[in-house]
């Protein structure tokens, strides 16, 4: 059987971090489920397709295989955008959850990170994290990152962005970002990623 663990939480909660290094202590793959919406983002942008089409999405989604994502063309910011239009999309979602679940059954099982894994994509996952952090501490660890890396960046901005895809993703009908009900909370607005990891360890091995 598959070992399926569903990781959650909001943009910049440092969850596909988590989920990367997770993977490797437990021999998983990995999937960051926001890649596929990000994808189909990414398709309607390059051919100058508008955002709002929902049949466009949907042969953009049906196109998209999970295991053959491109990170760097895919962390775009204009990207990030597009991916949470075309995710209030019903018959999008349902297209690339199809895939996801598709990814995560196949042995030896796999770490889902998104906004609706524990909920929808893998309801029956062994464990469940909901990884958040305050908007704040997202938005500094965001512009740390850029600033660590040469490039220039306006936290007021960040923060704005943060709190608008939060919004976004916690108020749409179809599968909104929140807790599932049998998932660990994990809150790392304290914790730097080593701590982070050792709670999750602590947790998962509980369960497993
Ligand atoms: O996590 P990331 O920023 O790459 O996700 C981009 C967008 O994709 C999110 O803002 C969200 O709207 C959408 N998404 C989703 N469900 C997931 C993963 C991502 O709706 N499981």
């Amino acid at each position: 059987m598959s070992l399926i663990i569903a990781i959650d939480g909001p943009a910049a909660s440092g969850k596909g971090t988590l989920a990367r290094r997770l993977a490797v202590r437990y021999g998983l793959r990995h999937l960051d489920t926001g890649l596929t919406y990000r994808a189909v983002g990414h398709a309607l942008l390059a051919d100058g397709k508008p955002l709002d089409d929902e049949a466009l999405a949907l042969e953009a989604a049906r196109g998209i295989d999970p295991g053959a994502l491109d990170r760097t063309v895919l962390s775009q910011h204009s990207v990030g955008e597009a991916a949470s239009k075309v995710a209030v999309m019903p018959r999008v979602r349902q297209v690339l959850v199809e895939k996801q679940r598709a990814f995560a059954a196949a042995p030896p099982g796999a770490v889902l990170d998104g906004r609706d894994i524990g909920t929808v994509v893998c309801p029956d996952a062994a464990v469940k994290l909901y990884v958040t952090a305050g908007a704040e501490v997202r938005a500094t660890r965001r512009y740390r990152e850029i600033v660590d890396g040469g490039g220039t960046a306006d936290y007021a901005a960040i923060l704005a962005d943060i709190e608008r895809r939060d919004a976004r993703d916690m108020g749409r009908a179809d599968s909104p970002l929140k807790p599932a009900a049998d998932a660990h909370l994990l809150d790392t607005s304290e914790m730097d990623i080593e701590a982070a990891f050792r709670a999750a360890k602590a947790i998962i091995d509980d369960r497993i």
